[in-house]
């Protein structure tokens, strides 16, 4: 029986992750691949033919097989897909559980209680939902060289579960995404707190002992970034009108990065941290600018309700993004357009201010993946927009890169770009440049705000960057989430999680309603990573045997998946492919054949693909980085036990309470190495 109170007494935006917010008419995806096979004839062959089509490499440099060398990549007996409640891993490898949620800075092995920490503990502990991050080696100037040992684990947080973390949701019908409210509609301002410190970055210094055990060790450089740090905005949007707050005025400085996903690792050995749902936990219940309906800015009430927090603190009331003052100097009405953004951290400098780098756009953004630096050349680096019908993007920096005095300074001057995928198998990188284009200012009356048909400068364009990309054609995609580069051919991979709102059914692709994913690729136009120019293809099709291809063939047992989301090449060319089937589906109908979410592993060039891992109940497998010597593995589980019903919660029954039998579930990290010491995946 649902509770009758429940309705005024919390608030539960569901699974709203991605909101639809793309309304213009850009072609997507599916009809692409439609025109491409129409193009090639063989849709009156059907399914099979359509897809053997599909498969067919583009050119010799996509082929699959192609490599001579005789062995494998992969030299583990793959997994079975499994529901059971533990970490799965091959026979010979071995998994220790690494800095759980709550686990203190400080490294001390001190017992946490989720729902007695205090807000303000929270921010001296690691966070929840763990996700993208990056193994640093200690001392070192390269983020993939130097100790195997002793490094900077840096990790995201990417959002709480309140029912996990509260004394006040004992006993309730909570669901995973509900937030109680006190009798009168308020929240009480240590949660909002707590919730918050939950949010944002871990620096955690971590070693390796003589036993091989890995710890957090205390370090001054441990740290957390939270919802509440203070940031700097930097490149063309810094001190725009349309970032000026009450906190700043100026428009230079904003506090937090929230919903931080997928990360990104630069050339000079910093970290970037990507804020991807964040448009839901702000709320406008007046008429919403641009700068907040094409992103989702909530209308009624936000994610968490932080702007209800019964003290009224300006820290927790900047989240109803509503007009309310005489100017935005005076009220929050812009604190959402300082959010969206890239954010650069330096984890060697414990001092330092993170950065929010505003050339690379302002999406949903998923992550970021560099092709390698070249002395004298522009940097060149990709992110996806991870919202159904959004686009992939890539920026090129204006100043060449030089190891000796590279910066993020780089990225603050240069040019970004978005996809269009062509139906001959082409594509182009349109440039979002403020005056070329349809991106230019158009005549206005003095005084009155531009409409979604015109743009005033270059920050108009990157605060607006969705509806530039609109104007300028781009291709709708199904939620575009990592991007990873192949270490031998230079290819880019890209992940396309699914998109369940795709409405139109085609034989080319047969994923209207696409509920199992993709993963693309491209190489660009002469090997350049700064080339206008690329040529794509789709390298597999996940999903249930039947409905799968990879290297021409349906996926066997040991390889379905569906929803691939974390994407990472190892230095060997080892292709790390985790998944994210939503927990509002998982283990159930046709999704119980693929079980827990899982890790596999992929030897592009040898046609390779094997299950290497499955996670416990009701997570997400998501972030990936090994050592230098590839014989130490860092994933993420995240979110464990978050299928839990709203009325097992109430009765205390949980589904899954990984890694603590028997408590609350936690996100942590897990450390993966072999018995034999040799290297991960080998
Ligand atoms: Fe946070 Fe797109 O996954
Ligand atoms: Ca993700
Ligand atoms: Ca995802
Ligand atoms: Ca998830």
């Amino acid at each position: 029986m649902r509770d009758p109170k429940q309705p005024t007494t919390i608030i539960d935006h569901g699974d709203g992750d991605e909101p639809r917010c793309n309304a213009s008419a850009n072609a997507d995806f599916a009809s692409v691949l439609q025109a491409r096979m129409s193009r090639r004839a063989v849709l009156k062959g059907g399914l099979g033919a359509s897809l053997a089509a599909l498969f067919a490499p583009l050119t010799p440099a996509f082929a699959y097989g192609t490599t001579q060398a005789s062995a494998s990549l992969l030299g583990f007996a793959p997994v079975p897909a499994s529901a059971a409640d533990r970490v799965t891993v091959p026979t010979g490898y071995r998994v220790q559980v690494l800095a759980p949620w709550g686990t203190p800075l400080s490294g001390t092995d001190v017992p946490f209680d989720p729902i007695r920490t205090s807000g303000a503990d929270q921010a001296a502990l690691v966070g929840s939902h763990h996700d993208g991050m990056h193994f640093f080696p200690i001392e070192g100037t390269d983020p993939y060289q130097g100790s195997s040992d002793d490094g900077l684990l840096v990790m995201n947080h990417e959002y709480v579960e309140p029912r996990f973390m509260h004394a006040s949701a004992v006993g309730r019908a909570l669901t995973r995404s509900a937030v109680p409210l006190d009798a009168n509609g308020k929240r009480a301002a240590d949660e909002v707190l707590k919730e918050l410190n939950g949010h944002g970055v871990s620096v955690l210094r971590i070693r390796r002992n003589a036993d091989g055990v890995w710890n957090v060790v205390a370090d001054p450089r441990n740290r957390r970034i939270t919802g509440l740090t203070p940031m700097i905005l930097s490149g063309p949007v810094r001190g725009d009108d349309k970032v000026k707050t009450k906190y700043s005025p100026d428009g230079t400085m904003t506090r937090g990065t929230l919903n931080n996903c997928a990360h990104g690792v630069t050339p000079w050995n910093t970290y970037l941290t990507c804020e991807e749902n964040w448009a839901g936990y702000f709320v406008n219940r007046g008429e919403r600018p641009r700068e907040h309906a094409r992103y989702g800015v909530a209308t009624k009430t936000a994610r968490y309700g932080w702007d209800l927090a019964d003290s009224g603190a300006d820290e927790f009331i900047r989240f109803d993004a509503g007009a309310k003052a005489a100017d935005a100097t005076q009220d929050y009405r812009n604190e959402p357009n300082t959010f969206g953004w890239v954010v650069e951290i330096d984890p060697f400098d414990p001092n330092g201010v993170p950065v929010k780098r505003t050339h690379l756009g302002r999406f949903a953004h998923e992550g970021v993946i560099f092709h390698a630096p070249v002395e004298g050349k522009p940097v060149v680096c990709y992110s996806g927009d991870d919202a159904r019908d959004e686009y992939i993007y890539k920026f090129v920096s204006a100043q060449p890169y030089h190891q000796a005095s590279a910066s993020g300074a780089l990225l603050d001057e240069g040019t970004l770009y978005v996809a269009r995928f062509n139906a001959d198998g082409t594509g182009d990188w349109l440039p979002l440049k403020w005056g070329h284009g349809p991106l230019v200012p158009q005549p206005v009356n003095q005084g009155e705000e531009p409409d979604c048909d015109c743009f005033k400068s270059q920050a108009d364009v990157l605060l607006n960057t969705r509806l530039a990309a609109d104007k300028l054609g781009a291709t709708r995609m199904d939620r575009p989430e990592w991007g990873a580069i192949d270490p031998h051919t230079g290819l880019v991979y890209f992940t396309l999680t699914n998109n369940t709102s795709r409405k139109t059914a085609d034989a080319a692709n047969p994923r209207a309603n696409s509920r199992w994913g993709h993963i693309i690729r491209w190489r660009e136009a002469g090997n350049d990573p700064a080339a206008t120019r690329f040529e794509w293809d789709i390298f597999l099709l996940a999903g249930p045997s039947g409905d799968s291809r990879f290297a021409g063939k349906p996926l066997t047992a040991e390889q379905i998946f569906n929803s691939p989301d974390g994407l990472w090449f190892d230095p060997d060319g080892r292709l790390w492919i985790q998944t994210d089937t939503s927990e509002s589906v998982m283990n159930a109908g046709d999704y119980a054949q693929f079980g827990n979410n899982q890790m596999l592993a992929a030897d592009p060039a040898r046609s390779d693909l094997r299950r290497f891992l499955v996670g416990p109940l009701g997570q997400e497998i998501t972030g990936v980085i090994t050592t230098p010597d590839r014989r130490t593995m860092f994933v993420n589980i995240q979110h464990p036990g978050a299928s839990t019903s709203a009325e097992d919660f109430a009765a205390g029954r949980l589904t899954g309470t990984w890694p603590n039998q028997g408590r609350y579930p936690r996100s942590a990290t897990v450390v993966i190495t072999r018995e034999d010491g040799g290297i991960i995946g080998a």
